[in-house]
């Protein structure tokens, strides 16, 4: 029997790296699956590549209006949803002289203000003994220059997980996080990052050597975390976090 079999997920930012590496296990497991994005085309893309058990929506999590309107958009493919994966969001970087309040709010509203209202909104939705999972970073525990902001957008989502948890008992939901080191995905790349080519490869080689294992993880390295968060495997871890980073942080 497939460990997700029967299940309904959603994914926020389904459609590219951790979040469509998810979006493949859990079928695989399974599940019938909805990702989110920006970005129709996109979503289409990725649509293709997971074949008839994946549904797509549009929408940006970093936008009220649209997160008030999820949760219909979601029941037009299902009444209830089993697994929510909060996956959005956006890696951006500065110093605390050079951070400016736009930086600031759009890390903030999509990595942590958007993330909470996707779980408010979703949760009438959310059978009871859902399994609800946040995707946070090994960058809510060490110190990295230029990463202060991004690394305050992940600590609080480490901090629901425990509140939620406890809050969501009634109901047997659980709530945990993933929290990866570096990870290759389109992430790491020049636009998204907003850095030179030259940065990019200097900031790649800089991480490898930080990591003990020599190397960057993969996508479906993260998804496997996921998944056992996602399934009955995991039903009695609540408001616990996975650390999966080669050794960067944990060794
Ligand atoms: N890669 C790493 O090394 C690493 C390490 C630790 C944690 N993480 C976390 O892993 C998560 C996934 O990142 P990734 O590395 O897989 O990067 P990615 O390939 O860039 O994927 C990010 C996904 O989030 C979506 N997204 C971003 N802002 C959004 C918004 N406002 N509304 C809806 N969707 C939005 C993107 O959709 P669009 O196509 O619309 O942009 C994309 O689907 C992020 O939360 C990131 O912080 C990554």
């Amino acid at each position: 029997m497939k460990k997700l079999a029967g299940k309904t997920a959603i994914i926020t930012g389904g459609n590219s790296g951790i979040g469509l590496a998810t979006a493949h296990e859990f079928i695989a497991q399974g599940a019938k699956v909805i990702i989110t994005g920006r970005n129709q085309s996109a979503i289409n893309a990725a649509l293709t590549e997971l074949g008839e058990n994946a549904y797509g929506i549009v929408f940006d999590s970093g936008d009220m209006q649209q997160i008030k309107k999820l949760a219909d958009q979601v029941k037009a493919f299902t009444p209830n949803i089993d697994i929510i994966f909060i996956n959005a969001g956006v890696g951006k970087f500065n110093s605390v002289e050079g951070m400016e309040e736009a930086m600031f709010d759009e890390i903030m509203n999509i990595n942590f203000k958007g993330a909470y209202f996707t779980l408010q909104q979703l949760l009438p939705l959310v059978n009871d003994g859902g399994s609800i999972i946040f995707n946070t970073s090994i960058n809510a525990h060490i110190g990295m220059a230029g990463a202060s902001v991004y690394a305050a957008s992940k600590a609080a989502l480490l901090s629901l997980i425990k509140n939620l948890s406890a809050e969501l008992l009634p109901r047997r939901i659980r709530v945990n996080a993933v929290s990866p080191g570096p990870v290759v995905t389109p992430l790491h790349s020049t636009t998204k990052l907003g850095i030179s080519d030259e940065q990019l490869q200097q900031m790649g080689e800089g991480i490898v050597k930080q990591v003990p294992v020599g190397r960057f993880g993969t996508s479906e390295e993260i998804a496997k975390v996921v998944s056992f968060f996602a399934s009955d495997d995991s039903t009695f871890v609540l408001g616990a976090e996975l650390i999966a980073d080669g050794g960067m942080y944990t060794l």
